[in-house]
């Protein structure tokens, strides 16, 4: 690769000022009230996209937030590289604990300090920059299309319909993407597999109206008192989940794959220090590693109803709720899970209370194979990058798309993410190192140029 070094060394200043212009735009897909700032994002990138050498680049409208679209075609006969990304963020609250502002970026300790400065602005950009360097210093080896778009923080609800009306533009030989985390800074890894999602709110109402608790309590049923019992009961002693078929189409992993896991470069101890807990919790038979990589999960996201407010008052409430997300493994049908909870939900209820159950979002998992010339592309790319092999892992994260992009599109995801577990994506005081940043612009241009040869 050409100067590819000293072109990153001399522009990495101007880099890393037109990412802060990207995250100043609070473009939180899941607000009404940022409406706007989705669209002025999505303007930005297109003529981003445009300066870095795109053509075609285009803002299309869809019943959300817009999708962007730009490609550089050379020759029809090259093979084609499609790189998703998304510009839209997470909400930020609480913004009390946020050591500097969430949209306005900071560099402090080499690290980029801001909302999205990981997931996904600072690594989609990554992309942008790479494309750039290739583009100008005429070493693009293939053609690139560029999707990115602002609902994957709240699904993606738009994108499957968006790429069956768009099929043929969207035609590619690999979709390339930077939303995933590395195993630690000095370990390249290549993410195989992802979960897929199933996410609910319940609703509980008992009484009419709100109670006096001590003329009404422990005669009339406490909705919330129920909801906790009933989510109790969602895990055994062993945590396992209790649906009734929750496991049916959980494909068990061999050992031997769960050996070759298990060879991973992962501390627990250091985990455990990390997030300064005493001991880690979970499916009884797994390690830390499995429970996160290759099995399902129960979560209670949020949980609310009755008095919150300061102070005390002696209230029996009418309603409780709460938010469930269950993370599934591939081969785990969203559609059916959430039947299944809702079935079982419903089922556990006593008569005292009644039960809602909505659905808010979902997607399926992925699992990609190593034997193909993307995996083979992007570990050679990471050898000349960390001067190391990269390992496969297992993400317990979601990206709903990239098992759409296969069923619609017909083709596989090449998930080379460099973010880390200490980037604190979706939380206060997110982050990202300007390290893995340069790293990833680095690396990108060695994926193209391995993958065109491969291909030839
Ligand atoms: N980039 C993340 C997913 C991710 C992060 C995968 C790290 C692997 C490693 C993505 O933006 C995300 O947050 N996805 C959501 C999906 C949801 C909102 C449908 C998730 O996993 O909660
Ligand atoms: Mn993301
Ligand atoms: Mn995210």
């Amino acid at each position: 690769m050409k100067d590819l070094k000293n072109y990153i060394e001399s522009n990495k200043d101007r880099f890393l000022e037109e990412l802060f212009e990207l995250i100043r735009i609070p473009s939180i897909s899941s607000k009404e009230e940022h409406k706007d700032d989705m669209y002025k994002a999505a303007e930005w990138i297109k003529n981003k996209l445009t300066d870095d050498g795109a053509e075609n680049a285009e803002v299309i409208s869809t019943e959300g937030h817009p999708v962007v679209y730009a490609d550089k075609i050379l020759d029809p006969s090259l093979p084609t590289v499609l790189v998703y990304g998304h510009y839209d963020v997470q909400p930020v609250e609480p913004l009390e604990l946020w050591k500097s502002k969430p949209f306005e970026p900071e560099i402090r300790d080499g690290k980029i300090w801001a909302r999205g400065a990981d997931d996904d602005k600072g690594q989609m950009y990554m992309h942008f920059k790479a494309f750039e360097y290739l583009n100008s210093t005429n070493q693009l080896p293939c053609n690139v299309k560029f999707m990115i778009e602002g609902e994957e923080e709240i699904g993606s609800p738009n994108l499957g319909k968006f790429c069956q009306a768009n099929e043929d533009k969207l035609k590619c030989d690999v979709i390339l993407v930077s939303d995933t985390a590395m195993i630690a800074k000095d370990v390249p890894s290549i993410t195989t597999g992802l979960r897929g999602l199933s996410y609910v709110e319940v609703k509980l109402t008992g009484p009419n109206r709100d109670l006096h608790s001590g003329l009404f309590g422990g005669a009339v049923a406490n909705p919330i008192n129920i909801l906790c019992e009933m989510i109790s009961s969602l895990t055994d002693e062993n945590n396992k989940i209790t649906i009734d078929g929750f496991y049916d189409d959980v494909i068990e992993i061999p050992q031997n794959e769960r050996a070759e896991m298990a060879k991973a470069p992962f501390s627990l101890e250091n985990y455990k220090k990390a997030l300064d807990i005493e001991d880690v919790h979970g499916e009884k038979g797994f390690s830390t590693i499995e429970r996160t990589g290759i099995r399902p999960s129960l979560d209670v996201n949020g949980i609310w109803g009755g008095h919150t407010d300061k102070g005390a008052k002696t209230v029996l409430p009418s309603e409780a709720y709460a938010k469930i997300s269950m993370r599934l493994v591939p081969n785990q049908d969203s559609q059916k899970i959430t039947e299944l909870f809702e079935k079982h939900f419903t089922a556990i209820a006593p008569k005292s209370v009644k039960v809602e159950v909505d659905f808010l979002h979902g997607g399926e998992g992925y699992s990609a194979p190593s034997d193909t010339s993307e995996f083979q592309a992007a570990s050679k790319a990471f050898e000349d990058t960390f001067g190391k092999k990269a390992i496969p892992v297992k993400s317990g994260g979601s990206i709903p798309i990239i098992s759409l992009f296969e069923k619609v599109l017909g083709v596989k995801s090449i998930l080379m993410g460099f973010g880390l577990e200490s980037d604190a994506i979706h939380s206060p005081n997110e982050n990202y190192p300007v390290d893995n940043f340069l790293k990833g612009i680095e690396t990108i241009p060695y994926f193209y140029k391995h993958y065109s040869e491969m291909k030839k």
